[in-house]
């Protein structure tokens, strides 16, 4: 069994669940994974995407509306009280589950995207000039892309990429070699989405510093199945998507070092983020208040809240334990089917099996899969850099929460044996 940390070493995928770790009860706390689709059960191999549900979740949500529910920091009566304590607690629930250093680096978003452009339109719009440049990686996702390439029209920055090896990982030499004062700010993927290569982001991260560039890391694959301590990554942002985590969609956190969000101009004007407005003059809350313009999703952040509650509950050491096991049997399932190519093997690897079967496109075998109830994402995965670097116009992807077990993988591989029956 490996330790489960972040700074595991070696193929991650050789664990093995540990006897403590009750899979069948963790389970029974998702009541979707009860459902039967196209009269089949449903086998969901599809967390990378978006991750179900537990009940506790749901419960906190529907209570937050049948007895809380009001506009938060706006009046004076008991029920926005209630709504601003849930909407504040969930806050601080966020930082300590990131070992934030105080509640106020937390600024709470609509998702990772959301909190990717609002630093590159703040932070990034404010500080880049020509001549600067920003360094991603070849593995990010498009949300991890495109707000940098806006920002860079913007301001006349240039972007830089670091390569990909053929497992799937970084060039750890090139980014080295790209890294120059010239770089003002890299933003690293903390695990990827599309092969889930897990990047050495706290190494990365101090030479990065060394160079004087600002780090943003991309946690929302990661947060799901590591302990994230962003004081031991010394990251300046991170970002990462409630509904990933097990809690409800249109929601995220963003962490900022705090003399950073304190500097940084408001990305959006609108109510809350404002100390006082007049036609000469405005001034704005203070952090992070004043990059939370208008009514938030207030029922979204206390499911998050409670999504955080819920994974600080389970032993986390033993769920990634348990789920780097089930990947490293899917892993070992799925080579073993004739024709099948298995795209990213990094030797750190969390959550993603993304492999392609000789003669078949992607999408077909994902629509087979879905008629024997097996739900998987076949494409590119908002990564189309990383499928023109292995030169395939997509995969298939099954991706794992702490609900999977052995016999969904014995599903997908039967759903995988139809597959080639069809194609045959
Ligand atoms: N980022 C999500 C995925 O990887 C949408 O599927």
């Amino acid at each position: 069994m490996t330790t489960g940390t972040v700074k595991a070493e070696g193929r991650r995928q050789k664990a093995e669940t540990p006897a403590g770790f009750d899979v069948a009860k963790i389970r029974a706390d998702f009541p979707i994974l009860a459902e039967r689709v196209h009269g089949r059960p449903l086998v969901y191999l599809d967390s990378a995407n978006t991750s179900q549900k537990p009940v506790s979740v749901l419960q906190a949500m529907d209570d937050y509306y049948r007895h809380a529910n009001a506009n938060i920091h706006r009046a004076t009566h008991l029920l926005s009280e209630r709504a601003t304590a849930l909407y504040e607690g969930a806050r601080a629930k966020a930082a300590r589950f990131l070992n934030a250093p105080d509640p106020h680096t937390i600024v709470l978003t609509k998702g990772t995207t959301d909190g990717i452009n609002l630093v590159a339109q703040s932070y990034g719009r404010s500080t880049l000039k020509a001549g600067d440049e920003i360094l991603l990686s070849w593995l990010e996702h498009h949300s991890n892309i495109v707000p940098w390439q806006m920002v860079a029209e913007q301001t006349g920055a240039a972007i830089r990429v670091v390569p990909i090896n053929d497992r799937g990982e970084i060039e750890q030499e090139e980014y080295a070699a790209l890294l120059s004062p010239r770089t003002k700010i890299v933003a690293l993927g903390h695990v990827s989405n599309a092969l889930g290569t897990i990047n050495p982001v706290a190494a990365m991260v101090a030479q990065a510093h060394a160079q004087g560039a600002v780090v943003l890391v991309d946690g929302a694959q990661a947060a799901p199945h590591l302990a994230i301590d962003v004081q031991a990554l010394d990251c300046d942002f991170y970002v990462l998507s409630s509904h990933k985590m097990y809690g409800p969609t249109g929601t995220g956190v963003l962490y900022g070092r705090a003399a950073l969000l304190e500097a940084m101009p408001p990305y959006q004007g609108g109510g809350d983020m404002i100390a006082s407005v007049t036609f000469e003059k405005t001034r704005y809350n203070q952090v992070p208040y004043k990059f939370e313009a208008g009514t938030p999703n207030i029922a979204g952040v206390v499911g998050l809240g409670a999504a955080v509650d819920y994974l600080s509950q389970i032993d986390r050491e033993a769920a990634l334990a348990h789920e780097d096991a089930v990947l490293g049997y899917a892993t070992a399932q799925v080579r073993q089917i004739p024709g099948a190519r298995i795209i990213g093997e990094a030797r750190d690897k969390t959550g993603v099996l993304s492999f392609m079967l000789e003669g078949v496109h992607p999408h077909d075998a994902g629509t087979i899969l879905d008629q024997q109830g097996v739900a998987v994402r076949t494409g590119q995965h908002c990564a189309q850099p990383v499928m023109d670097r292995f030169c395939i116009p997509a995969t298939i992807r099954a991706s794992l929460g702490i609900y999977n077990t052995r016999e969904d993988i014995d599903a997908l591989v039967r759903g995988l044996e139809r597959v080639r029956e069809v194609f045959a």
